[in-house]
């Protein structure tokens, strides 16, 4: 049992730990009594007399009807979670899932379920490298954002929220929508790119998929978590109008679209405060301003302090064995009855548990165990997630689609010939049947390296019967390129391992793979080189070939999708969700702030950019990236016509045409900018909303958007208003957000005020 244990916690452990010592952190109450016996034991109450199960009434009534039968004892029971395996010397809750990511008791007496979490966005996860569940995992989470299609990311938050209650869980902590402000984050895969709206409207549709299976959802991690080095000691600055207007928007809009049931607290600091313990966070933004009725839960090993942290929002300590201290067990309960944490405070943590759990229907749809899961079904929802995400970067003289007659076909690196790569951490989705490729990377916790087995030359052999499709593992390079140089076409995938934890060391491919690319281009100009990467990357060889597809971590049937989309099955229409640079130097922060190798010194990482985020500092700064945010080719074209705006009950809404002009039939995702003319915001620009349209050869659509008022604002901290300035707004209709040729009107709007939760007010 000792051998299966999972490496990660000891990981995490280790870090926490040092961040602890180095952090002087005052803990609380290291050896309190356990808890006092109750006056008066308590009693089953008869489901007859159960009053908050009656499904008639709404969440907040039953939520207070159930609190109100509770005892101390049992309300402190839900404030304390539980890891889902063994950590270090302390022993798993037996009730718990195994391997599971936590558990927080239910409480039988009055009918109401234990909540079992699970990881994450991409699917089940498994908290253990040697007996993980095998499930369906979908792309990575930039991958689903770059689909831009509400739809698909609906979908695949319904498809893995099925497989969640299938294998017993009722909370996924899934929802991840940290700004994609560092594109070195070890998290990025996770996450939903750099654009508040976009990433915004996408995660809220996975929740919304997810929660459509009483399962709760849990938006994270909350806030600025934005890099992975030192995430335990960083201190994240940034003013308050700048992140209202970037990082918190992304969360704000999600809420708003989706009211997942729980918000996940980071590990970083924001401006000083631990985000778990951040008055400002939790209880002013969060509950005050957007009105949050969910609960919040610290991340594993976020919690710092008892009275601190329940006083300022924290309402769950997830994982006790994860903190200095079980800040929420027996210390908690000294501090409500010193009255250094008001009994109300307790009862309002847990009322929002219980809100939570009957609002999304935990209490009302118990889950368990051993549910079927159709995997031929999921695995094709994953792959239609895949296909629709894969960027088409470049396609010099139409190489792509590969077209029949080809006699040679050389696939290159990156196991290709076995899988697709994943992300690794807590969100890896074990695979069914294993990983394809064993024994690389890193031994333990954020690993192990897990390849879906959904082999990309396999599925490329199917499709070129008559042709010799080989491969070559491209260790060697000069090998490589021999064995090209003869090909028709040649296949180059490439790949960059990240996972939680570990940031990427650069943006650069790993393994002297860009050699490898511009040997094997040298040798045959007729080269393709598909990416598997967390996020952007650099291209030096970008010149030499002549067409490459951006798949990311492709998930369950990634090899499948990845031969659609080169052979022509499947019209590319990803477009990025983030800005690709052509060095490290175009970014805010050239060298990432911290040290991988010493998580013991605290530091900060200024955001000086502010709001102005991925391709908003790009235009401010007047720079030219390698890809622009929205980029997308099509083997098909597309055309633009009639931009059109009218203001109805204050809100700007703009219609237009789309046209397929070329050949074949495809998917187009024409987006809008606004850029204000006299006025100032942090950049020249903001996306201001999009549609994805199929279209069929010479079809034309009309699309019509409407626009948050919001994304037309600057955000005012003094009066906590969003503020419209009268004047003209410049309208652009374009391919990506780098489109010189873009059509545009120009729009007056007039001034208005909006209020915090961007309601029209004063
Ligand atoms: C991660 C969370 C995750 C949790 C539980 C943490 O290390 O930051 O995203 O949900 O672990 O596994």
């Amino acid at each position: 049992m000792r051998a299966e244990l999972n490496l990660r916690p000891l990981a995490i452990a280790l870090a926490v730990a040092m961040a602890l010592a180095a952090a002087t952190v005052i803990v609380v109450a290291v050896s309190l009594p356990a808890y006092a016996a109750e006056a008066t034991p308590p009693v089953l109450v008869p489901v007859s007399e159960r009053t908050w199960m009656d499904t008639s009434l709404g969440a907040d009534r039953r939520a207070e009807l159930a609190l109100k039968a509770m005892t101390q004892q049992e309300k402190l029971s839900w404030v304390k979670g539980w890891f889902g395996s063994d950590f270090g010397d302390k022993k798993r809750n037996p009730a718990a899932l195994p391997f599971s990511a936590g558990y927080i008791p239910g409480t039988p007496r009055l009918g109401l379920p234990a909540l079992f979490e699970t990881d994450a966005g991409l699917g089940v996860a498994t908290q253990a490298t040697k007996t993980p569940r095998e499930r369906t995992s979908l792309p990575s989470g930039l991958a689903t954002t770059a689909t831009w299609d509400r739809k698909v990311a609906y979908n695949g938050g319904a498809m893995i929220g099925t497989e969640a209650r299938a294998s017993g869980f009722n909370v996924m902590l899934a929802g991840g929508v940290n700004l994609l402000r560092e594109p070195r984050n070890g998290r990025n895969f996770e996450y939903a790119g750099e654009d508040p709206l976009l990433a915004a409207t996408m995660v809220a549709q996975q929740v919304k998929g997810i929660q459509s299976n009483h399962v709760i959802a849990t938006m994270k991690h909350f806030a600025v978590n934005d890099q992975e080095t030192g995430r335990f000691i960083l201190d994240s600055r940034i003013g308050d109008a700048d992140n209202r207007m970037s990082d918190l928007l992304a969360f704000q809009l999600v809420l708003e679209q989706s009211d997942p049931g729980s918000v996940m607290c980071a590990y970083n600091r924001l401006n000083g405060a631990y985000a778990c313990e951040s008055d400002y966070l939790l209880n002013q933004v969060l509950k005050k301003d957007w009105g949050y009725k969910g609960y919040v839960m610290s991340d594993w090993g976020a919690v710092h302090s008892t009275v601190a942290a329940a006083n300022n929002g924290l309402d769950q300590e997830s994982a006790w064995e994860f903190d200095k201290s079980a800040y929420f067990g027996a210390a908690l309960e000294e501090a409500v009855a010193n009255g250094h944490v008001p009994q109300a405070r307790l009862d309002n943590m847990v009322f929002r548990i219980l809100r939570a759990m009957f609002d999304k229907g935990v209490v009302d749809h118990p889950v368990a165990e051993g549910g079927a899961i159709d995997f031929a079904a999921h695995g094709v929802v994953s792959r239609t997630d895949a296909e629709e995400s894969m960027v088409l970067l470049k396609n010099t003289g139409g190489l792509l689609p590969l077209k029949a007659g080809a006699k040679k076909i050389v696939v290159i690196g990156a196991h290709a010939d076995v899988g697709v790569l994943a992300g690794g951490g807590s969100s890896l989705v074990y695979p069914v049947g294993g990983s394809a490729v064993t024994g690389i990377g890193p031994a333990t916790w954020p690993g192990p390296v897990v390849f879906h087995p959904s082999s990309p030359l396999k599925a490329i052999q199917a499709r070129a019967p008559g042709a010799s499709v080989v491969y070559h593992d491209g260790v060697d390079a000069a090998a490589a390129a021999r064995a090209a140089a003869d090909a028709d076409v040649v296949l180059v995938f490439a790949q960059q391992w990240v996972g939680e934890s570990v940031d990427a060391v650069s943006l650069s491919l790993p393994d002297n793979q860009d050699a490898l690319i511009a040997a094997v281009a040298k040798a045959n100009p007729k080269t393709v080189v598909v990416l598997e990467t967390g996020g952007p990357v650099l291209m030096p060889w970008l010149g030499q070939s002549a067409a490459v597809l951006q798949a990311w971590y492709a998930g369950t049937s990634g090899g499948e999708a990845i031969a659609r989309v080169l052979f022509g099955e499947v019209n590319p229409s990803g477009r990025l969700p983030a800005t690709f640079p052509v060095s490290a130097s175009q970014l805010p922060r050239p060298v990432l702030d911290g040290d991988p190798k010493d998580e013991s010194k605290r530091f900060d990482v200024n955001y000086h950019e502010g709001a102005a985020v991925g391709y908003k500092w790009f235009d401010l700064k007047g720079l030219k990236p390698l890809f622009p945010f929205g980029h997308g080719l099509s083997y098909t074209q597309f055309a633009y016509s009639g931009l059109a705006a009218s203001q109805k009950d204050g809100k700007l809404q703009l219609r237009f045409k789309v046209t397929n002009t070329g050949a074949l039939k495809g998917k187009d995702v024409p987006q809008l900018y606004v850029a204000p003319q006299g006025v100032k915001w942090e950049a020249p620009k903001r996306l201001a909303g999009w549609d994805k349209v199929e279209l069929a050869p010479g079809e034309t659509k009309e699309v019509s958007v409407s626009v948050d008022p919001r994304l037309l604002a600057m955000f005012d901290s003094r009066s906590k208003t969003w503020r419209i300035a009268k004047g003209g707004y410049k309208v652009l209709l374009a391919h990506d957000a780098a489109d010189t040729g873009a059509a545009s009107i120009t729009v007056q709007l007039p001034q208005r005020v909006l209020d915090v939760a961007g309601k029209a007010g004063k």
